[in-house]
């Protein structure tokens, strides 16, 4: 929610050759030559987190760093040669995408079935199995369980590997409409794949056809743009009584009775059915007798939409989609069309609007996708399911090329390593893999993992639960259409690292655990859960990750279909670790923490920008914690109480839709931010709605608007704000915070500050040299003071 006006105006660049967009430099208030040179910083210490990228193209391009005005060469700082090969086992099971299943299994005589190949490891004592070049394309998922643990699924060093949840279709396409500029081809796909969502030419994604159109297609982020204004439409109300009655329950336990927040979300509270029918489990705080905090109200969404789309009627609407984000762009809600009314443009929702938790009556910014006769523009297919026709309007002259290659994705999960608390799947490695091609999840059933904003699919390309020690390490994902990885319910110590998350549907990296809300939950079949909905506030029972790694990893141009995606968001998970990370372009915050569960996440040495490039609100982290839990996290004894969060030496941006580069929303407690360098924002610390026990120190806020705003917080509970380097765009501290408030160095335009109480907790002088803020920074970030040296 938007606590505090927005100060700065972001006029957004778009590169020419790369479809990423950096910060820019025309910032109210801050000097070009600071945005300029804190970019060049931002390079340099992406390029120190990930030697192994060389120059880092893609980095380079995301800072605009090509550009006239503000320009640095494209170099690697590092020897990319020193990265480390996985060595070859010698005992190993070789698997080819031409081998044999009736092969002997060696390096000669490879197998064909990855599936063939671990089960015939997990019988015998070899424990590797090696994937030779080429694409793997998946007749199945790869199922793992427990008699599968100690084994290493690895790609051939040296060698591209890629495993495709992908089918490589045949075609022979025909001229359908090559007229002026229309270049519209078909070919016939019957018996091939059933329903074409996605379509990756030569590994690129082409767009579904749609209206709005997107210029650059569906791979290229349009902003705020692309979408009919959401005032344009007319909305249906929400059908209140469409799923007949919510069942309230709030845990009254006075031992479960959280006392350090100042009347806000002091009981885990949760509704059961009504309106949150749409999730599977049917079950959300927004749905419980008094959901609060920011903009809070019962869920609900509109059931229809009436717009009058400019190549209508459509004739066969009951294909559409429509997708619909949420008024002030929180998250994005797909929507099936149930009835459509061609005379007036009235379309009845079906299937959908689960893929947020926050409701409304109405709709924000929408557009429509699936009809034939939006197939207008270079890029776009259309898949007609009752003729089993693949039509294309192939983006360049002529027919599309003979020798490219037509995948469409079919798999949701690629690999699904499943076991339970008592029988895990332990010491699995995936290694110097490519994942490709996993197929759409946002219809999927979708659940409210806590009281965040958020709803979640319980799928990835990689699934993991009921797991021990699982690696994942040198691995890539790229152009998957949900999920890169889902760490579900029971992990302990699952570690991710020195691996590339690109051009993803959904997150990179989710981790999300279960507490006993419903008596079942999809997520856990046949399990009848029990003491719900009691023991929804109870997570003693360890059915949840913890010591999540996730280090050294890239990830960019996330959330191309659900706008609610981060880079690594966790709920009912604790201990996480999330480190040396660089992440860059992502329609919402970077790094999500839904919840307060258990605590002890530790985030640090990250370079994060460009979030929030199509929603509103937040940066580059984010938090809520609306829901106590009950967790043995902090000492080992069950506690309603979570374990200090650390976030330190990371360097944010908050260079789109600026809020604060570590927004603690509604109710976030117990966060120790530190050392790190924060740049842009409304302001340098925030805490509302009961939100307590925040230390921000000994960081460097560069050009926020204030220093603070903060509430009010009970004895024991309070906040701090001390040795911080405040850069201010304004002139006012914001909240007082008396004695708590020490040892900043204060700068503002003018030189003066002005702050509600006698003192502001520090010194004041106008505004520092870039430099001077650079070497503040570079001392944070452990840089050495020439901008363009690094330390390895
Ligand atoms: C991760 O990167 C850091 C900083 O470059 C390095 O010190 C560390 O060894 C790396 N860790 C792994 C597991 O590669
Ligand atoms: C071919 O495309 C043009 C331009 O979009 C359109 O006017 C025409 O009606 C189309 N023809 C057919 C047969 O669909
Ligand atoms: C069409 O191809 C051109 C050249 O490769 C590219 O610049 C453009 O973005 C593409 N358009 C779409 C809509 O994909
Ligand atoms: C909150 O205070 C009540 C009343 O003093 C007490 O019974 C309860 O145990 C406390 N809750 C916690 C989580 O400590
Ligand atoms: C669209 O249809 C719904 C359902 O029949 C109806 O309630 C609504 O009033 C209609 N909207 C408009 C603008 O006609
Ligand atoms: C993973 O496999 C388990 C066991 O077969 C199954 O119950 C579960 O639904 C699968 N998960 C996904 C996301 O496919
Ligand atoms: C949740 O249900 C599972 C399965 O029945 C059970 O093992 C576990 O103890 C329950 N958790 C709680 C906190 O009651």
């Amino acid at each position: 929610m938007f606590c505090w006006p927005l100060l700065l105006v972001i006029v957004p660049l778009v590169s020419a050759k790369w479809p990423l967009r950096g910060p820019s430099p025309h910032v109210d208030g801050v000097p070009a030559s600071f945005d300029c040179g804190m970019r060049k910083l931002a390079y340099t210490y992406g390029k120190k987190l990930l030697p192994r990228m060389g120059a880092f193209e893609s980095l380079y391009y995301a800072l605009d760093l090509n550009s006239a005005d503000c320009h640095t060469d494209l170099k690697s700082d590092a020897h990319v040669d020193d990265v480390p090969q996985p060595e070859l086992p010698t005992d190993a099971i070789f698997v080819s995408p031409d081998g044999d299943d009736l092969a002997a299994g060696t390096i000669s005589a490879p197998i064909r079935s990855v599936q063939l190949a671990v089960d015939v490891a997990a019988s015998s004592n070899k424990k590797n199995v090696v994937l030779r070049d080429g694409t793997h394309y998946l007749p199945d998922t790869l199922y793992l369980e427990a008699k599968h643990s100690g084994l290493t699924i690895m790609g051939h060093p040296g060698e591209k590997v890629e495993v495709s949840g992908g089918t490589k279709l045949k075609v022979a396409w025909k001229a359908y409409n090559v007229t002026g500029s229309t270049n519209i081809w078909v070919t016939d796909v019957k018996g091939q794949v059933n329903d074409i969502r996605g379509l990756q030419i030569n590994g690129e994604r082409a767009t579904r056809a749609r209206y709005p159109n997107l210029p650059g297609g569906l791979e290229t982020s349009c902003g705020y743009g692309c979408m009919v204004d959401s005032k344009n439409g007319k909305w249906t109300p929400p059908d209140f009584n469409k799923y007949g009655k919510v069942k309230y329950y709030t845990d009254e336990i006075p031992e479960h009775h959280r006392n350090n927040t100042e009347n806000w979300f002091n009981n885990y509270m949760i509704g059961v059915n009504g309106l949150c029918s749409v999730y599977d489990p049917p079950v959300s705080y927004w749905c419980s007798e008094h959901p609060s905090g920011g903009g809070a109200f019962a869920f609900r969404t509109p059931s229809g939409l009436t717009y009058d789309f400019p190549n209508g009627p459509y004739v066969n609407s009951e294909d559409a989609t429509l997708f619909v984000w949420r008024p002030a762009r929180w998250a994005n809600w797909m929507f099936e069309v149930a009835n459509y009314d061609s005379k007036t443009g009235n379309f009845t929702f079906g299937r959908g609007g689960n893929q947020g938790a926050r409701g409304s009556n109405e709709g924000g910014d929408f557009f429509i996708e699936g009809v034939m006769e939006e197939l207008d523009n270079p890029g776009e297919f259309f898949h007609d399911k009752r003729t089993g026709q693949l039509y294309l309007f192939h983006n360049g002259t002529g027919a599309p090329p003979a020798d490219a290659t037509f995948v469409v994705p079919q798999k949701q999960v690629l690999v699904n390593a499943s076991g339970t608390q008592w029988n895990p799947v332990k010491n699995i490695r995936l290694q110097n893999l490519k994942f490709s091609a996993s197929a759409f999840t946002y219809m999927m059933p979708h659940g409210v993992p806590s009281a965040g904003d958020w709803a979640l699919d319980r799928y990835g390309a990689v699934f993991l639960q009921g797991t021990e020690n699982y690696l994942i390490e040198g691995c890539t994902f790229e152009r998957l259409d949900g999920n890169g990885v889902m760490v579900s319910g029971y992990n302990r110590d699952a570690t991710i690292q020195n691996s590339d998350f690109a051009f993803l549907g959904g997150n990179a990296v989710a981790a999300w655990g279960y507490t006993n809300e419903t008596d079942f939950d999809p997520g856990r079949p046949g399990v009848k859960l029990e003491n719900a909905p009691a023991a929804g506030v109870d997570g003693t029972d360890g059915e949840h990750p913890r010591r999540t790694t996730v280090q050294n990893c890239s990830a960019r141009e996330i959330g191309l279909y659900e706008k609610q995606s981060s880079f690594f968001i966790q709920a009912k998970t604790a201990e996480s670790r999330i480190l040396s990370n660089v992440f860059f372009n992502g329609p919402r915050a970077g790094i999500n923490a839904n919840d307060g569960f258990g605590g002890g996440d530790e985030i640090a040495y990250n370079l994060v920008f460009s979030t929030c490039r199509e929603s509103g609100d937040h940066g580059p982290f984010n938090s809520w914690d609306r829901q106590p839990f009950l967790t043995t996290v902090r000492t080992g004894k069950p506690s309603m109480i979570m374990q200090w969060r650390e976030i330190h030496h990371n360097f944010f941006i908050d260079n789109y839709s600026p809020q604060e580069d570590v927004d603690n929303d509604d109710g976030s407690c117990y966060y120790h931010t530190h050392d790190n360098f924060l740049v842009y924002g409304g302001q340098a610390m925030k805490n509302d709605f009961g939100g307590h026990s925040n230390h921000h120190y000994n960081n460097v806020d560069a050009y926020v608007g204030q220093a603070l705003g903060v509430c009010d917080t009970i004895k024991g509970q309070e906040d701090y704000f001390y040795g911080n380097y405040v850069v201010m765009t304004g002139t006012g501290v914001g909240t007082c915070l008396d004695e708590r408030m020490h040892d900043n160095r204060y700068f503002t335009p003018d030189g003066t500050i002005s702050a509600g109480c006698s003192g502001f907790g520090g010194t004041i002088a106008e505004t520092p040299s870039d430099e001077a803020i650079f070497t503040e920074a570079r001392k944070k970030l452990g840089l050495k003071s020439e901008v363009e040296t690094v330390v390895i």
